[in-house]
C-alpha cells in the first residue's frame, strides 16, 4: 500500500489558499474603491473584520501601510470602537453595554453575574472557544437600557437572571462543527 498522501490533500490546500487570496482581493478592492484615502479607515476596518472575523496585528499593519496612516492611528481607531475585535471571537458572543445609561440601570451587576456564571472575565474568550464575554461603551440603545447583545441580537431591559439562563442554555447546545 502506498504511503503517499491522498490526492485530494493538495487540492484542499489550494482551495483554502484561494479563499485567503480572495479575501485579500476583496479587501484590496474596497480600499481601491475608496482610492486608498485615509478617511476611509473605518469602512476598510469594517470590511476587513467582515472578511477575516477579527483584526489581527498583521492586518492592521497592512491597512495602515495601504492607507498611508501611522499604525498607531489605525490601532487607536480599531480599539476605540466596540464593534471591532482584535482577537478571534468565540462561537457565541455576549456584549454587555457599560455606557452611562446602562451603567446607572445596573449593567455592572449584570456583567458580574455573567462573569460568575461563565467563569470568564470581561474581554475574554473561553478556552474551548465557545463564548466571548465582551463589553461596549454604548450600543446606541440607551432607551432600552440596560442593553446586552447576545449573538448579534439586542436585548433591552436586560436582567441578570434571564441572561444567565439564556447563556446557560446556549452553552448546553452542541458546539457548531468547525
Ligand atoms: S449606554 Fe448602553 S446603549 Fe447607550
Amino acid at each position: 500500500m502506498s504511503n503517499r498522501a491522498p490526492a485530494e490533500s493538495p487540492a484542499r490546500g489550494s482551495a483554502s489558499a484561494a479563499i485567503a487570496d480572495n479575501r485579500q482581493k476583496l479587501l484590496e478592492a474596497t480600499m481601491r474603491r475608496h482610492q486608498y484615502r485615509p478617511d476611509a479607515l473605518i469602512e476598510v476596518l469594517h470590511k476587513a473584520q467582515e472578511l477575516y472575523g477579527y483584526l489581527s496585528p498583521q492586518l492592521l499593519a497592512s491597512i495602515a501601510h495601504s492607507l498611508h496612516l501611522p499604525p498607531s492611528r489605525v490601532y487607536g481607531v480599531a480599539t476605540f470602537y466596540h464593534f471591532f475585535s482584535l482577537a478571534p471571537q468565540g462561537e457565541h458572543t455576549c456584549t454587555v453595554c457599560l455606557g452611562t445609561a446602562c451603567y446607572v440601570k445596573g449593567a455592572l451587576e449584570i456583567l458580574s453575574a455573567l462573569e460568575a456564571e461563565t467563569g470568564l472575565k470581561a474581554g475574554h474568550t473561553s478556552p474551548d472557544g465557545r463564548l466571548s464575554l465582551l463589553t461596549a461603551r454604548c450600543l446606541g440603545a440607551c432607551g432600552i437600557a440596560p442593553a446586552v447583545v447576545l449573538d448579534g441580537v439586542v436585548i433591552g431591559h436586560a436582567d441578570a437572571e434571564t441572561l444567565r439562563a439564556r447563556l446557560h442554555a446556549l452553552l448546553a447546545e452542541a458546539p457548531v462543527a468547525p
